[in-house]
């Protein structure tokens, strides 16, 4: 059930040059979320910013009763949530949104490829957790601009997820885009279930890539958002044969076909 929570700051970890990992104590968000799902921060206790921010579920610990959001500081409440300390907290709304839609559990025959563009990173790791335990296959390709925004790879390892990254600029793992790393992967055969998040164009280039090798994929879009409850039309994706889908509710995830990018 959608709730807001006062959630207590554990940890506010910088990552990356514009990145940070929160850790939040929040046990009864932390028992119903589910991959792909997001919250709304208010990130002050004024109405300054008067939006609250769309972050993604990054991790979850439903025994600890924990959560952990992957941002990145692009404006004002993101920048103002790095500034905060264990022992502070923030007021979330959430779970919302659908979440990614999981395979049934099986022991072999089922792979998973987990594509990120940039902080698209961020709902991957507790799908891909999510994944493993079903004992699904899951592979990362991951795509970045440079090697200092390659973040949380070990955490993936961890899980025994295969990673394969790449950077603009050549500075980790292969020179170009995710995309490109994908498909050169899939020239060896290989398939799978496509999950990914990143950029729009990145997003709008794997819909190609994936209806021309005939790959499940289901793509969690970002938009600009407001209310987060489909009540603004802030947030709004063009749907194939026209007409409009909200981000908020009807997504973020969506099957590739079911959108327009
Ligand atoms: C469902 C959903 C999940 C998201 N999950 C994450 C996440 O896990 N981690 C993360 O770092 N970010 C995530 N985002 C994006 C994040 O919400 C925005 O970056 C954040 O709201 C920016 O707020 P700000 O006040 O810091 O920046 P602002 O001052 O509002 O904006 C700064 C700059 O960022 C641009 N911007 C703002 N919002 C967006 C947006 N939604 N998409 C693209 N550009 C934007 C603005 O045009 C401006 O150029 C998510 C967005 C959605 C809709
Ligand atoms: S953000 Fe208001 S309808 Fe989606």
């Amino acid at each position: 059930m959608i709730s807001s929570y006062d959630a207590a700051i554990l940890e506010n970890q910088q990552l990356a040059p514009s990145i940070w990992r929160l850790q939040l104590d929040v046990a009864a968000l932390a028992q119903q979320v589910r991959p792909g799902q997001f919250v709304q921060v208010r990130v002050t206790n004024t109405y300054d910013p008067f939006l609250r921010t769309p972050l993604s579920v990054h991790d979850c610990d439903a025994k600890a009763g924990t959560i952990a959001l992957l941002y990145q500081t692009v404006g004002t409440s993101t920048h103002a949530l790095s500034r905060l300390r264990p022992g502070a907290s923030v007021n979330i709304l959430g779970p919302l949104g659908n979440g990614f839609t999981l395979p049934p559990a099986r022991s072999n025959g089922n792979f998973a490829l987990l594509v990120a563009g940039g902080i698209g990173i961020a709902p991957l790791l507790f799908l891909a957790r999510e994944l493993v335990a079903k004992k699904v296959s899951t592979r990362l390709l991951y795509g970045a601009r440079t090697a200092a925004d390659l973040t949380g790879i070990d955490a993936f390892e961890q899980l025994g997820v295969a990673v394969a990254c790449c950077t603009d600029d050549g500075s980790q793992g292969l020179k170009g885009n995710v995309v490109d790393l994908l498909a050169g992967y899939l020239q060896s055969g290989a398939a799978g279930d496509v999950y990914a998040c990143g950029p729009t164009p990145m997003l709008r280039a794997l819909q190609q890539l994936v209806r021309s090798k005939g790959l499940a994929a289901q793509f969690s879009l970002e938009a600009y958002m407001a209310c987060g409850l489909g009540a603004c039309l802030g947030c709004v994706v063009a749907v194939p044969g026209g007409g409009y889908a909200h981000v908020c509710t009807d997504g973020p995830v969506f099957k590739e076909r079911e959108v327009e990018l």
